[in-house]
């Protein structure tokens, strides 16, 4: 089984995900952590360039959105792919619904070059995603707290707004695959509610 996580900044996605990862291995299941864009040791490396904050050169949307896929065929080849090969569970902190939300509607490149991208890159797409959704301002502020703000955190409120919309569109298109967490709860009920999509 394939899962993934996605939603804003400082929604709260690494809790949920480490209560999901100790359920899994509780109960005796093989289950594989991971992230994107990383995963792999060439992978995190695109991370750093995606993350890094470099004032004497602003990166292309379009070179975003490649180095994003650069990153996932690597990781979907070296890790992805092998582990639900051998029966693994695999619980993956953001994916390529993070392109459609970021670099579509937050950057506002056409749904086409995501697409092209998509059919022939992405060989497996998720069982399930959870998207941990709450207001802007507040993801903001637990995101600020956290200290350093890499590239992404730097932007709007608006920004993040229309990412926001992003995943909105894809849980109206797609409401089998990817369910909707209140993220404004407590830890618990969160965790709570994504176990019951899952039994
Ligand atoms: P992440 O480490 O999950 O950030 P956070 O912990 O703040 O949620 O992801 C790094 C950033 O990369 C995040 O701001 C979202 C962005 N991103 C994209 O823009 N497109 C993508 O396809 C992916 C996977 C991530």
């Amino acid at each position: 089984m394939f899962i993934s996580f996605e939603g804003t900044e400082g929604v709260g996605k690494t809790t949920l995900i480490q209560k999901l990862y100790d359920h899994f291995q509780f109960a005796g299941k093989d289950v594989v952590l991971t992230r994107e864009p990383g995963g792999t040791p060439l992978a995190e490396q695109i991370r750093s360039l995606l993350l890094s904050v470099n004032h004497d050169e602003k990166m292309s949307h379009d070179t975003e959105l490649l180095l994003m896929y650069a990153a996932r065929a690597q990781h979907l080849e070296r890790v992805i792919l092998p582990a639900l090969a051998e029966g693994k569970i695999v619980l993956c902190d953001r994916f390529s619904d993070s392109s459609f939300a970021y670099q579509c509607a937050g950057r506002g490149l056409s749904r086409d070059k995501l697409q092209l991208l998509n059919i022939n890159f992405v060989a497996k797409m998720p069982d399930i995603t959870f998207w941990l959704d709450a207001p802007i301002e507040l993801g903001m502020t637990r995101a600020r707290e956290r200290g350093a703000l890499d590239r992404f955190e730097q932007e709007k409120v608006s920004f993040f707004e229309k990412v926001r919309t992003g995943f909105e569109e894809i849980h109206q298109n797609e409401p089998e695959r990817m369910k909707r967490l209140d993220a404004t709860q407590v830890p618990e009920q969160v965790f709570k509610e994504a176990l019951s999509y899952l039994n």
